[in-house]
């Protein structure tokens, strides 16, 4: 028997429910924010994600999944949202609609990780990305955004996380900094580290080995120039303005080598290891970086199945709808040519029926209305047919009627409106 990939989840049966409401809820509060859905291919030419996440990204040197096609050229599967987005935007020539344009994404990621729990090689991500916009207000549009999806998810246990990272001018300052200090620790580095130190030092900070050093480290923010500092400010003030609870952390720089100045993140309480629920930030200079125009933009993307841990831990309750509200129980072929048209008069009405397909006796049928929990059961056979009538099962109380087959319609959609 085949057996799926490592990695990646088939979505069914209870959880549908969990998938459903974070569908619906994402696109409710990306409505309510003007955020209209784009949907981007899952592969892309490799280079894209090279350019824009960064080569000396752990997501580029060693966790895309990229191939050769049939006529050589290099593919990804999109490990991101981010880089796409920007992308299509460029090369459909969006830019002449105006600014700002706000768009939001849900779709499988890939990532080669090693799988544990919340770490999938392949995942969901609901993201949003708001374009045009360098004012401060835009990255409060942003968090409120996070913050409002998640609160609408039924989550409380979950505290977003802030920093700046600054502007390409004041990063020359902090990097001479990190350099600094941590040139004086060189020997206490872990391998990891040791290498990133030349290529990208400011990812030493988000180092699980050298927890320490990391916290004892410069601060981004004591090297923010004037007008960095000044945005940062005014996205904290805003923020106490709205009512977002924040918390800053000058050790939080991301994963990714695309950002500018606000950094965030979303961390839950109770998942352990793989507690970000989500991250995203500033990206001021990636439209360039990729051969368009100077655009400011930013965006957050959250991971799906890490919301459901999250959801499950909180014990939120989601909506569940009965697909098999009625079931049919049908015995002898004149009742099936009835049967047949009674349950599509009833699903015009928008019930869901359940109708038996297997030809079994009435006990397998019963006994199928009960394993599905159905609300009531129909059940017509020859005799009932004759009499122009049908039973009605209430599989609950086991309480039975019979009811006119000139009625049925109209009986069975006031119960199950009524009751359920
Ligand atoms: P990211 O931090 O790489 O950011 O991913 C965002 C979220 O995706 C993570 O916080 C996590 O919830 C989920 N995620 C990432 N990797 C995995 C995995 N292997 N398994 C399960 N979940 C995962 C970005 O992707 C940026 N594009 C966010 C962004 C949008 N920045 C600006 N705009």
């Amino acid at each position: 028997m085949y057996k799926r990939i490592k990695g990646t989840l088939d979505i069914w049966g209870d959880d549908i429910w969990y998938w459903y409401k974070i569908e619906k809820t994402a696109r409710e509060v990306s409505m309510r924010y003007g955020y209209e859905e784009i949907r981007t291919p899952v592969i892309e030419p490799t280079e894209l994600f090279v350019r824009s996440v960064g080569e000396e990204t752990d997501i580029v040197q060693k966790e895309m999944y990229t191939f050769e096609d049939r006529g050589g050229r290099s593919i990804t599967l999109r490990p991101e949202g981010t880089a796409p987005v920007v992308r299509a935007f460029l090369e459909n020539a969006m830019i002449n609609k105006g600014f700002p344009q706000r768009f939001f994404y849900i779709g499988p990621m890939f990532r080669y990780e090693k799988p544990q729990l919340g770490r999938m090689r392949q995942f969901h991500q609901f993201g949003f990305e708001l374009i045009g916009s360098s004012s401060p207000l835009a990255d409060v549009e942003i968090i409120s955004m996070v913050n409002r999806f998640l609160k609408s998810l039924g989550l409380y246990r979950f505290k977003i996380v802030l920093n700046s990272i600054g502007c390409p001018k004041c990063r020359v300052n902090y990097r001479n900094a990190l350099k600094n200090y941590y040139s004086e620790h060189y020997d206490e580095l872990c391998d990891d580290c040791k290498r990133r130190y030349n290529t990208n030092i400011l990812r030493l900070l988000d180092c699980k080995v050298d927890v320490e050093l990391a916290e004892k480290a410069p601060k981004s923010v004591d090297y923010l120039c004037d007008e960095c500092k000044k945005h940062y400010e005014t996205v904290k003030r805003y923020l106490k303005i709205v009512g977002i609870d924040f918390e800053e952390e000058h050790k939080l720089v991301r994963g990714l080598d695309y950002y500018t100045r606000t950094v965030f993140e979303v961390r839950h309480e109770l998942l352990g290891a793989q507690d970000s629920l989500g991250g995203g930030g500033r990206y001021d200079r990636l439209f360039e970086d990729m051969g368009g125009p100077q655009i400011p933009a930013l965006g957050f993307a959250s991971g799906i199945e890490r919301i459901i841990l999250a959801m499950k831990e909180e014990k939120v309750r989601v909506e569940r709808e009965n697909p098999h509200e009625v079931y049919f129980a049908v015995l002898g072929r004149k009742a099936y040519e009835k049967a047949f048209k009674l349950a599509e008069e009833i699903r015009n009405a928008g019930i869901n029926v359940d109708m038996d397909v297997m030809e079994r006796n009435l006990r397998g049928q019963l006994k199928h209305a009960d394993r599905v929990s159905s609300y009531i059961s129909l059940i017509l056979g020859e005799n009932e047919l004759n009499r122009n009538i049908v039973i009605m099962r209430d599989m609950e109380t086991g309480y039975q009627i019979e009811i006119d087959l000139d009625y049925v319609v109209e009986y069975v959609i006031d119960k199950v409106k009524k009751e359920h």
